[in-house]
């Protein structure tokens, strides 16, 4: 396995295109700053949804007007911060590849979209039930715990690759 990704880590850093972003100093921070604020919106919509499943903010919204507000949004969100995610991959390949924090925040990212959007059709197709319902469902605060404990693992390892990656080259 690590050979082969150094391996592809190398053949996209040879690329004209990787070439590019390499020597163009300001495509990595400007790519930087905008993963960053596309990550506080996906983040401050999923907290704002868990934080009303788990009963830890009330307030007039219901449980289906916030996610049908909210969850498009996060995905828009999360569109930036894959194209911003995209550009800083093809701009330093190897630096990604190798890390396996890398990955384990890929494979989450899938899991968690998985798991918002079963939750979302869920809600959408019984709004009333999700509405209605004096006691919070145990399936919302278990989806509330999961998708929270997920994003919080993305972003720690997102930020734990710049630490990281230089020990497996
Ligand atoms: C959707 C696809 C995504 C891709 C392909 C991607 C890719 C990347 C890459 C390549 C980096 C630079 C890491 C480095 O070399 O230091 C990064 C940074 C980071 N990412 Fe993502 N990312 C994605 C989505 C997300 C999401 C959804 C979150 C969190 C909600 C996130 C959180 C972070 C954090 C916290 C950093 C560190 C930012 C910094 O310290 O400057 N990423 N991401």
């Amino acid at each position: 396995m690590e050979p082969t990704v150094h391996h592809w880590g190398y053949v996209i850093a040879a690329t004209s295109v990787s070439q590019w972003l390499q020597n163009h100093l300001w495509v990595i921070p400007t790519s930087q700053s905008i993963h960053i604020v596309m990550i506080s919106v996906v983040f401050g919509c999923a907290a704002m949804i868990s934080l009303r499943l788990l009963g830890l903010s009330t307030g007039g919204r219901s449980i289906s007007s916030l996610v049908v507000t909210l969850v498009p949004w996060m995905y828009i969100a999360l569109l930036g911060a894959l194209i911003t995610g995209i550009v800083q991959t093809v701009a330093e390949p190897v630096r990604e590849f190798v890390t396996p924090e890398f990955w384990w925040k890929m494979l989450m990212i899938v899991a968690v979209v998985i798991l918002t959007q079963w939750f979302a059709g869920s809600v959408r197709r019984n709004a009333a039930r999700w509405d209605s319902s004096a006691s919070r469902p145990a399936s919302g605060r278990a989806f509330a715990l999961v998708s929270l404990g997920l994003w919080i693992a993305i972003v720690y390892c997102g930020r734990f690759i710049a630490y990281t990656w230089g020990f497996y080259m």
